[in-house]
């Protein structure tokens, strides 16, 4: 059996390449790590690797993480700039036995050292939200802040291996050294591949709050369903963050268990991307239901039109 499940639309064009590789037999490392290169390439995405959205000063800090659900292999790097694929960092940082985290200078001097392709990652499109944004924010009291987007992938392979991968540029307008949940193992991704594994996109600072990909993987270790993992663990942590900490950020997360079934939750409209041996690949759209379930609606072509367009409308 293999399977693959990603975050967001952006992800379904590296999740096709993922799935070529693992009809051959391909590993689960090799598919997070295409399937994510795809999106940390596309200049489109704002939220990702080259074009994605910058710090206040106008500097793309990125952070990815890479994690081996046999051997429980972690490498991440935090604050990154200045490097093509923070993906192929972390998960060579993966083999380290120390210094595997990397953050800011130390992370971006890695990659250099290792060879990794070098490349300014603030696109002409992106300079310019960045510039449109830094005047809007100057004379009005609105917050700055949205946009965080990240690219999770949760992968199993024909060998029972599974792996899971992260990478964002981060939250729009963050500060300087502001790392969110996308390289913190059990908030933005964790795998085990005797269970399965989960990945997060949404708001950093709320999602580590929870640790919801490790409460999702310890969810279906008890023997939970994936689907059911994600709703009892996102629906009750939404629910507990507007109790005591008083509202709840926009998060969605994505599971798939070793036996390639998959489950998706989220308090916010959300679209993730899935294939597996048994289903062909294809973008839905998930939206919160009532009593702790979740809607999943194949996507509309309408709907990834509009999204065509959005993407490439004139800043
Ligand atoms: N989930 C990505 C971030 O908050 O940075």
């Amino acid at each position: 059996m293999w399977g693959i499940i990603a975050t967001w639309r952006m992800a379904h064009d590296g999740v096709l390449a993922a799935k070529e590789l693992l009809e051959q037999e391909g590993t689960c490392g090799d598919a997070v790590e295409t399937s994510i290169k795809c999106v940390e390439d596309y200049p489109f995405y704002k939220s990702v690797g080259y074009g994605g959205l910058p710090n206040e000063r106008g500097i793309v800090e990125m952070d990815a993480a890479f994690m081996d659900g046999d051997t429980f292999k972690i490498g991440a790097v935090a604050g990154i700039v200045d490097i093509a694929n923070p993906i192929s960092v972390a998960r060579k940082l993966s083999n380290e036995k120390f210094n595997s985290f990397r953050v800011g200078q130390g992370a971006t001097e890695y990659a250099m050292l290792a060879g990794f392709e070098r490349k300014n990652m603030l696109t002409p499109r992106a300079k310019k939200i960045w510039k449109k944004r830094v005047a809007e924010v100057a004379k009005t009291n609105l917050s700055p802040y949205d946009g965080h987007d990240t690219v999770g992938v949760v992968s199993l392979d024909q060998h029972t291996g599974m792996a899971a991968g992260t990478s964002s540029s981060g939250l729009f307008m963050k500060k300087q050294g502001r790392v969110g949940d996308s390289p913190l193992s059990g908030s933005g991704f964790y795998v085990d591949s005797q269970i399965g594994g989960a990945t997060a996109t949404g708001l950093g600072e709320d999602l580590m709050k929870g640790c919801l990909a490790y409460e999702i993987v310890r969810l279906m270790g008890e023997g939970v369903t994936p689907q059911k993992a994600c709703d009892q663990a996102v629906y009750s942590f939404t629910d507990l963050l507007k109790e005591r900490y008083g509202k709840a950020g926009a998060f969605s997360l994505v599971a798939m268990n070793k036996a390639g079934e998959w489950g998706v939750a989220t308090n916010v409209e959300f679209t993730f991307t899935v294939a597996t041996e048994k289903e062909q690949p294809a973008i839905y759209l998930a939206n919160p239901g009532v009593d702790q379930t979740t809607i999943i609606e194949p996507i509309t072509k309408e709907w990834l039109d509009a999204y065509e367009k959005r993407i490439k409308a004139p800043v």
